[in-house]
């Protein structure tokens, strides 16, 4: 089996090309020219000799079609994306370009190209927005109301992917997940940028974390669970949209308190409030119900919370030590 992946340099992108691998799968990746190649390939690194990468870019339909044709894939991932929900609000236009255009251009080079292949799309929770079901939770049948530039893109990808489906007949599946975080995870998203902070503190770098938003609620898993969901996701007999998610959900206060106790030191001394970083707005709480997959696919979560920031703890922690 042949598998393709966009945003292969990605946090998800690096943990599905290891399990696929691992799973005797060719494996094959779309990267950007960077400037600078060996900080944009820093998680991939590893598997250097056992990928065929190309460079090439998903708002570039001809690079797609060339690629698609080169590597003759099965499964197609499409993780690409400019993933990052408060940038959204500085990069519209670039963000809808990537995220909804993007995908647009991935299902349509299939169609073109090799109508038999499989697409994963990555969705996202951002979608649902300010929408929730009655019990606190958001499930595949809940409203989505996007609040950002980034979940309108998203909600944009995950319509056509129905639409190209039932219109065609192609094999595309919405994997919509939660968050999901992990050593990898960029340093600007929350958990990294908490972690990292504190860690800081401890040293005697700095004494304070600046944040923005401490009263919002996300259901956090981790990448190795949800790169494996993806995959059982295209083995899955049909298509279908569905929801990964832990089913817990924890605010960014529980997240600082947990990483900062663990350090031996009091959030509230070091943590200050900066407006700036609010964003235009919000969404205040993810919680997914995740029981179609559990159901239907046999998926299921392996890693607690706790686990999952102790890993990313002690992963920045020997980082640091060794730097
Ligand atoms: P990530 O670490 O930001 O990785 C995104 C990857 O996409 C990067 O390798 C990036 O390359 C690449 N990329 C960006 N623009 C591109 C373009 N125009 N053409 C080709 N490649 C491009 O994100 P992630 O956390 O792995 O997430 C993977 C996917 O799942 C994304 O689509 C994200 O929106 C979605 N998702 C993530 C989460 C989450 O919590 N992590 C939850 C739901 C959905 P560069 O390094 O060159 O920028
Ligand atoms: N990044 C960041 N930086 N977030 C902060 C900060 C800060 O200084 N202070 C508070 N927050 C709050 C945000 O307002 C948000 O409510 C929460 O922390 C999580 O922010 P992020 O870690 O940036 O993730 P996100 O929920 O916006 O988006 C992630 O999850 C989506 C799925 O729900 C990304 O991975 C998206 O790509 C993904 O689709």
């Amino acid at each position: 089996m042949k598998a393709l992946l966009t945003g292969i340099a990605g946090q998800d992108g690096s943990y599905l090309a290891e399990l696929l691998l691992s799973e005797g799968y060719s494996v094959s990746g779309i990267i950007r020219r960077n400037s600078t190649p060996e900080h944009q390939e820093s998680r991939i690194h590893h598997l250097e000799d056992q990928l065929d990468l190309h460079y090439g870019d998903v708002t570039d339909l001809g690079s797609l079609c060339q690629i698609i044709q080169k590597t003759e894939p099965d499964l197609i991932f499409n993780l690409a994306a400019q993933s990052h929900v408060r940038i959204s609000f500085d990069v519209p236009s670039f963000t809808h370009n990537v995220n909804a255009v993007g995908a647009f251009n991935v299902f349509e080079a299939v169609r073109l190209v090799c109508p038999s292949v499989r697409i994963y799309q990555a969705s996202s929770s951002e979608m649902f927005g300010t929408s929730i079901d009655s019990d606190g939770f958001q499930r595949e049948k809940t409203k989505m109301l996007p609040s950002s530039p980034y979940g309108i893109a998203k909600l944009a990808a995950y319509h056509m992917a129905r639409t190209y489906r039932d219109s065609y007949g192609l094999f595309i599946s919405n994997g919509i997940l939660f968050n999901h975080e992990s050593p990898r995870r960029g340093s600007n998203f929350v958990t990294t940028k908490v972690i990292k902070g504190a860690l800081r503190i401890k040293m005697g770098v700095t004494n304070f974390l600046d944040l923005g938003n401490l009263d919002s609620y996300r259901d956090w898993g981790h990448s190795r669970d949800y790169v494996r969901a993806m995959n059982m996701i295209l083995r899955h007999s049909t298509p279908d949209d569905f929801v990964v998610a832990t089913g817990e959900t924890h605010s960014i206060r529980e997240l600082c308190d947990l990483v900062f106790t663990s350090l031996g030191l009091s959030w509230e001394e070091h943590v200050r409030f900066d407006s700036r970083l609010l964003r235009p707005k919000e969404v205040p709480r993810l919680r997914g119900d995740s029981t179609k997959i559990r159901e239907s696919i046999g998926w299921k979560p392996t890693y607690s919370f706790e686990a999952l920031i102790n890993e990313m703890i002690n992963f920045w922690t020997e980082k640091i030590d060794k730097d």
